[in-house]
Formats: C-alpha cells, structure tokens, sequence
C-alpha cells in the first residue's frame, strides 16, 4: 500500500470507497506552493524558528475571525491553541488528562480510528450506544452512572457530533442541548471531534457543543478536511486552564508551539483568502460527490432493501443491508474491483453493525463513485442469491 509518499494508493483498477481522503485534484497545490514560499520569506527566522506554545498569533487570530463565521461562539484568547491535527490532540488529550485504569466513554458507532488511537493508552474504553441521530444523552447518563457505581473514574466522553464518521449523523439542537445538560449534571469533559465543521452542503453546521457549554468541552478541529492533510494542523477549543495543559507541558517546553511552520503557513492561507475559497470549491465539489454516490445507491442497492441517511456534510454514507454480513461480503466487493469499511470497525470490539458499511465519497469523482456502487450491488446481488449471513 506504500511505497510513494502519501500514505495509501489504491490499486489499480480498484475504487476503493474505504479511504477517507481527499481528492487529490481539490487539493490546492499550486496556492499552497506560493503562500509557503511567500510565508518562509515574510516570517523569516521566526517561521522556522521553535514557535509559541499556543500556536502563530497571527494563526490564532484569523482561526478566531473564521469561526465567528462557521460557529455559533468565538473563543477567547486563552481558549484556543494549535494542534498538530486531531489524531494528534486526541493522543495529547488522553496522555494529559486520564491516569492508567480511568475509563473513556465513546459513542458507538465512532470513528475507528480514534478507538485505535485511545487504545494505546492503559485506559478502558466503555461504549455509549446512539442511534441514527447520534449520541443519546439519557443513554450517557446511564452509562456514566453504571461505570460510577463499578467505583471506576469516567475521564472523558469522546464524540463526533457533526456529520460524524461514519455515519454522517449530526445531533439535533434538542441533543445538543442536553448533552451539554449531562455533561454538567454528571460533571463530564466532552472531547467533541469536530473534523467535518466546514464540509457543510445543505446549509452551516450547526453550533458545536462547545459553543454550547465552552466549560465542559474539548472541541478538536482540523485543516485536514478544510485545506489539506498533509499539512498536519488542528487546533482545540477548550477552558484556559484546559489550554495551559497542552501549552504548559513538557511536549511544548521541548518543541514548542505543534506543527510551528505549517501552522505559519495556514495563518497566512487564511488572511490571503484562499482558505475560504478553497471551502467554498470543496463544499460544491464534495456536495456533487456526495450527491452521485446517494443517488446511485438510490439506483442500485434500493432493491435490496437497502437503509441510509443522505449526509448533510463530511465524508461519508452508512449504508444498512438488512440481512447481509458486511464482514463477509467484502470479499465478494474486492473480487469485482471495489472496498468498503465494514461496520463492526466502529464499534468497541466488533460489537454491533454487522449488516451496516461505510461508503466514502470524497476521493473518487462521481462517475468513479457510480461504478463503485454498481460493483457493489453485483456483490450484493450474488450474496443475496447464494443467501449469505
Ligand atoms: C472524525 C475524525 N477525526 C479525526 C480525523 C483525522 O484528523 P487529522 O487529520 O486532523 O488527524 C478524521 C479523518 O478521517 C476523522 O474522520
């Protein structure tokens, strides 16, 4: 799967739906070329110097201007510090803030990836059960409750409350306000993912959970989805004394400010207006892909039976085969050229979604996208005759 420099290639002649990446021709490659070359000279020593703990200001301000724009509350000076991405802050979060043994709450379905990055810490991961509406504040309560009463710690509640991976799901206003009623009755830190803000298509987001109750949350966000992966920034949004613990550890003592450069670089993406725009060409780009792959799957996998929910923004479309074993199935999709995630990776320990997969439309263009389904539903079709479970 390597050997170039970025990290996956699919094969050739394989539509590979699994990867949840961008597509490479709306990254803006050319821009990105001049403003870096621009930045190193504009900044000078102070660019490729270490940098401050927090983050540019410069970088710092003009994320506080833009999110006035795409959320409901701007944070504070003191409320906000860079990241190098949100893999990297949800690391950071878990070796800063739980103690061995201490248990995380996750949303279940959630993002795979997080629970493998959790997983590396000696910490016990308990799942949350929500439903095609996302995290299910009551079901919270009870579960910090039941973990409580085991004499265990619940240090954290990590969630991905809009256009979630895997599902797509955004939390209503009504849940979002009474999450943040459980995360004060319960006395919980909420680490909300908030990677897909930006990648809105039917309208804005809606306020994220952090605007809501900036007290009792860890908001992450990203560049990655925004501008570009690669470049490896992020930021938090958190209480002050929750940002001096990423900017007053023994990390930024010895590194000083995550991912210094290219946080320089993003600064200056976002004062030229490039950064804008380049949302604006992803969100008409991604919504037109987002629009190809529903309507296939309208057209060719309805007949079985099919269940999903058209995403109002992010990456990806779960699909719900009733009767089908996504886990098996994927061999017979692979055969005829195309891959999906099965559902059990986004539960803890495979426990649930066994009929369900995650389709992602942002790599492949739309004609790639309905190929891809209709392969798809070629495997669907021979399982279904030969009756797999
Ligand atoms: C929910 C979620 N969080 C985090 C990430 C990764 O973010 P970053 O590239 O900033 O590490 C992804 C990327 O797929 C994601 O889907």
């Amino acid at each position: 799967m390597s050997g170039g420099i970025a990290q996956f290639q699919a094969a050739p002649g394989v539509i590979n739906l699994a990867l949840g990446h961008p597509a490479p021709e709306l990254l803006p490659v050319e821009s990105i070329a001049e403003i870096v070359g621009s930045a190193v000279l504009r900044h000078g020593a102070g660019g490729l110097d270490y940098g401050d703990p927090q983050g540019p200001q410069p970088t710092i301000e003009a994320l506080r201007r833009r999110l006035a724009r795409v959320d409901a509350r701007v944070p504070h000076q003191d409320q906000l510090a860079i990241t190098a991405g949100t893999s990297a802050a949800i690391d950071r979060v878990a070796s800063l803030f739980t103690r061995p043994g201490d248990v995380v709450l996750v949303e279940a379905p959630t993002y795979h990836l997080a629970l493998r990055i959790l997983s590396d810490h000696p910490i016990d991961l308990v799942a949350v059960p929500g439903d095609a509406d996302g995290l299910d504040a009551d079901a919270l309560a009870r579960e910090t409750r039941r973990v409580r009463a085991e004499g265990r710690t619940v240090r954290l509640v990590y969630s991905v409350p809009t256009f979630s991976n895997p599902t797509g799901a955004s939390l209503s206003a009504d849940r979002r306000r009474a999450l943040a009623q459980v995360l004060r009755t319960e006395g919980l830190l909420l680490v909300e993912d908030d990677a897909y803000r930006e990648l809105a298509y039917d309208g804005e987001a809606p306020p994220s959970v952090w605007s809501e109750d900036p007290g009792r949350v860890l908001r992450l966000g990203t560049f990655s989805k925004s501008l570009a992966p690669g470049l490896r920034v992020g930021f938090v949004t958190a209480p002050p004394e929750l940002i001096q613990r990423f900017t007053e550890s023994g990390l930024a003592d010895s590194g000083g400010g995550a991912a210094h450069f290219a946080a320089v670089v993003v600064g200056d993406v976002m004062a030229s207006g490039l950064y804008a725009t380049t949302v604006e060409r992803l969100r008409s780009g991604y919504r037109a892909r987002r629009d190809a792959l529903a309507g296939a799957v309208a057209d060719h996998l309805a007949t079985f039976g099919a269940r999903w929910t058209v995403p109002s923004g992010g990456y990806f479309l779960w699909l719900t085969l009733p009767g089908l074993n996504t886990s098996t199935l994927l061999s017979a999709a692979s055969a005829v050229g195309v891959e999906y995630v099965p559902g059990v990776r986004f539960y803890l320990d495979g426990q649930g979604g066994e009929d369900s997969l995650r389709l992602a439309f942002s790599r492949y263009s739309a004609d790639e996208l309905r190929e891809g389904v209709a392969r798809l539903a070629r495997a669907v079709g021979s399982a279904t005759r030969r009756g797999t479970k």
